[in-house]
């Protein structure tokens, strides 16, 4: 089968054809996603809560997120493969994002950045776009400014907030982004903002009008302790299973069951 492009999902939106992203922080999740078509996956800095058990994904640093990213983008020939700028490589300016990307294109493999935000980061998109970097933009809640935000909270609930939120998402498309991310937004906001703009958006608590759907992989298979956000819908329960898993080897051990006849060597 033929690699997913950038190009293929503005095709999608504009068949009307909804798709997915999942995040992806290593090589076997990866490589399964890949296998079952996933058209994009984001090695998202919520790697830093999810996998490195950091309280927000400011600490996150750019060797992270090249690391995961080199081993996502190895299992993953045919996904559009998105690695996060982290918090403080691209806030700078410009020249400061298109460092910081090029290393996740030329490094690790990525084929595209996602970066947070508006205002100044529309002109640091064009500076990337520019430079042949794909860029997938991020408006909302963006994670990166929670202490900013006074916690995780929705955004954009009041005319002000979203209009600004609509002209952001209007610049990021007009610089160049393929792609927007929106994040804990009222519903009617999501849709007014897939409206907006040609290109597609990706909504995580966004609801159902955006071109796409994003979720933690942690979060889609059951995997997230304590209170969840409300938009999360876990679609397995793997905690469980793999509690069973450990449970049975343990007794099986325990009993002498395993290792049985048919592991001996
Ligand atoms: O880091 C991440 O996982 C993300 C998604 C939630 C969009 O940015
Ligand atoms: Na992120």
């Amino acid at each position: 089968r033929r690699p997913v492009s950038i190009h293929d999902l503005r095709a999608s939106k504009q068949r009307g054809e909804k798709f997915v992203m999942l995040t992806a922080y290593d090589h076997s999740a990866a490589a399964l996603l890949d296998e079952l078509g996933v058209p994009v996956l984001l090695v998202g800095d919520s790697l830093g809560m999810v996998v490195l058990g950091y309280e927000s994904t400011v600490p996150v640093t750019l060797d992270e997120m090249l690391h995961h990213t080199r081993a996502v983008a190895r299992g993953a020939p045919n996904a559009v493969v998105v690695g996060d700028l982290p918090f403080g490589t691209y806030q700078d300016g410009p020249s400061q994002a298109l460092a910081s990307a090029t290393r996740l294109l030329k490094e690790a493999g990525a084929t595209a950045v996602k970066l947070e935000g508006g205002g100044p980061m529309i002109e640091v998109t064009a500076h990337l776009v520019r430079a042949g970097i794909p860029v997938m933009g991020h408006l909302g809640l963006t994670p990166q400014s929670v202490h900013q935000f006074g916690g995780f909270k929705v955004q954009g609930r009041d005319v002000e907030a979203a209009d600004q939120l609509v002209a952001d998402a209007v610049g990021l498309a007009d610089a160049g982004a393929f792609a927007i991310v929106l994040e804990c937004v009222p519903t009617e906001l999501g849709a007014r903002i897939t409206e907006a703009v040609d290109v597609p958006t990706i909504g995580i608590g966004a609801g159902p009008h955006t071109d796409g759907q994003v979720l933690v992989w942690h979060d889609l298979l059951g995997l997230t302790t304590g209170r969840l956000p409300r938009f999360v819908k876990p679609y397995a329960d793997l905690r469980s299973e793999i509690a069973g898993a450990v449970k049975a080897f343990s007794s099986e051990v325990a009993d002498g069951e395993y290792p049985g006849p048919e592991h001996r060597y």
